[in-house]
């Protein structure tokens, strides 16, 4: 994958090659068990500032050099190059390694929840060195997450998908005083697309079934992904996703601020997302009012398709939900599965590069689960 050098021209030519360019393994797209952000993709220029809005104090002390960063176990297994995160989002504050020996030395040790295993026999050691802060890492839903007792009151940081989490991880639309001349809505010969892949019961995807299928009566629905036997090459994710005028962004389970690929992928690709998850409003923490369809702006799912239906036959009306890219712009994701955690390491990263105060995380749990 290359990086686009691109100016905010040509976004979704940006897009396109991107996912052209990208090599050729095959992606399973589990939208799914995570909430998993895989990732963005490309812009490297702007992903910087969005982190540092949150977080624009200077460095403590630049004489100290960068603060060092261990990961301590590879988050499922995915591996990748630390480089990535200059690579895609021009992140290189902080140093990365996986190499355990460094551990006396390491500012900040990011844990990966789903790793630790129940004796806690894997933890890094105690005690640990005074000045050095432990990073709680986690992407799942409160639905899919399990208890490991003893982690309460052991970590300094959280690395969440939640806003209120210490360093929280996300794709944001980036503002731009100038108005973005370039974008065009890319052209479309499929009405309502939904790529899914994780159809397990276990991780709460009831309602969501339960959903499509009143839904699938009244309006047709081109499904892709591994529970429909019908896979999308992930060079082909963009592009799909382009050619329809709507895609479900349907989440696995329901909780504040658990939405994140399933929604930034439609917009970024220039299509309109039809949401289900957390209230409207929360969306509207991140996302213009009138970019995406809440599916509980209807009273049931025939009045959705309805809408829909007319959206299809009025040019006019559709393309209303593209006002906001005037003046913002989305960033699109990375796609593959193995990508996953690249955007929260990074973002640790330059977090921690920019903030060394003291902190300790009380009553973890009664946090996650409130
Ligand atoms: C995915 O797409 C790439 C590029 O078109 C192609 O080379 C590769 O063979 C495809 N992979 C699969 C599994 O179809
Ligand atoms: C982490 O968990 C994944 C998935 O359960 C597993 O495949 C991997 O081997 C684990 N890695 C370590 C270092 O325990
Ligand atoms: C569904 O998830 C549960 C819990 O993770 C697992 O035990 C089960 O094997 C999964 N079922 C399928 C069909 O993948
Ligand atoms: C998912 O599971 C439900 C219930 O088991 C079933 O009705 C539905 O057809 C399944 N969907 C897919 C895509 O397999
Ligand atoms: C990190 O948290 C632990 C557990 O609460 C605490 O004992 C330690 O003093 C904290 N260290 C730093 C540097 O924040």
């Amino acid at each position: 994958m290359s990086n686009a050098n691109g100016t905010s021209l040509l976004r979704l030519g940006v897009i396109l090659l991107m996912a052209g360019v990208i090599s050729l393994s095959v992606v399973f797209f589990w939208f799914s068990l995570s909430n998993n952000c895989p990732s963005p993709v490309f812009r490297p220029d702007r992903y910087s500032q969005i982190i540092a809005d949150k977080s624009s104090r200077p460095l403590a002390n630049k004489a100290e050099g960068k603060p060092l960063v261990l990961l301590w176990v590879w988050p499922q297994d995915y591996r990748f190059e630390f480089s990535d995160c200059k690579r895609f989002f021009n992140i290189d504050n902080c140093q990365l390694t996986d190499d355990r020996s460094l551990y006396n030395d390491a500012d900040d040790v990011i844990v990966y929840h789903r790793n630790i295993s129940k004796d806690l026999s894997n933890l890094p050691p105690s005690p640990r060195p005074p000045f050095q802060r432990w990073i709680w890492l986690h992407l799942e839903s409160p639905t899919n997450t399990k208890i490991i007792p003893g982690l309460e009151n052991l970590f300094n940081l959280t690395l969440s998908y939640r806003q209120d989490a210490d360093i929280p991880v996300r794709m944001r639309l980036i503002t731009s005083k100038e108005p973005n001349k370039d974008f065009v809505i890319p052209k479309k010969d499929k009405l309502v697309c939904w790529i899914v892949s994780n159809n397990n019961s276990t991780t709460g995807v009831d309602r969501r079934n339960d959903f499509f299928k009143e839904f699938s009566k009244y309006i047709q629905v081109t499904l892709f992904g591994k529970a429909y036997a019908r896979f999308l090459n992930y060079t082909d994710y963009y592009p799909t996703l382009a050619s329809c005028k709507f895609y479900l962004a349907l989440e696995n389970s329901v909780h504040k601020d658990y939405f994140m690929e399933k929604i930034n992928g439609p917009l970024a690709a220039g299509t309109v997302p039809v949401v289900l998850g957390p209230p409207r409003r929360n969306y509207e923490n991140y996302y213009p009012a009138e970019s995406f369809i809440h599916v509980d702006d209807f009273p049931d799912e025939r009045s959705l398709a309805m809408y829909l239906l007319q959206l299809d036959r009025d040019e006019n009306a559709y393309h209303q939900y593209f006002n906001w890219r005037k003046h913002l712009t989305p960033s699109p994701h990375l796609i593959l599965q193995t990508q996953e955690f690249i955007l929260a390491i990074c973002t640790a990263c330059d977090h921690v590069a920019r903030h060394r105060e003291y902190k300790e995380v009380h009553d973890l749990y009664d946090w996650y689960f409130r």
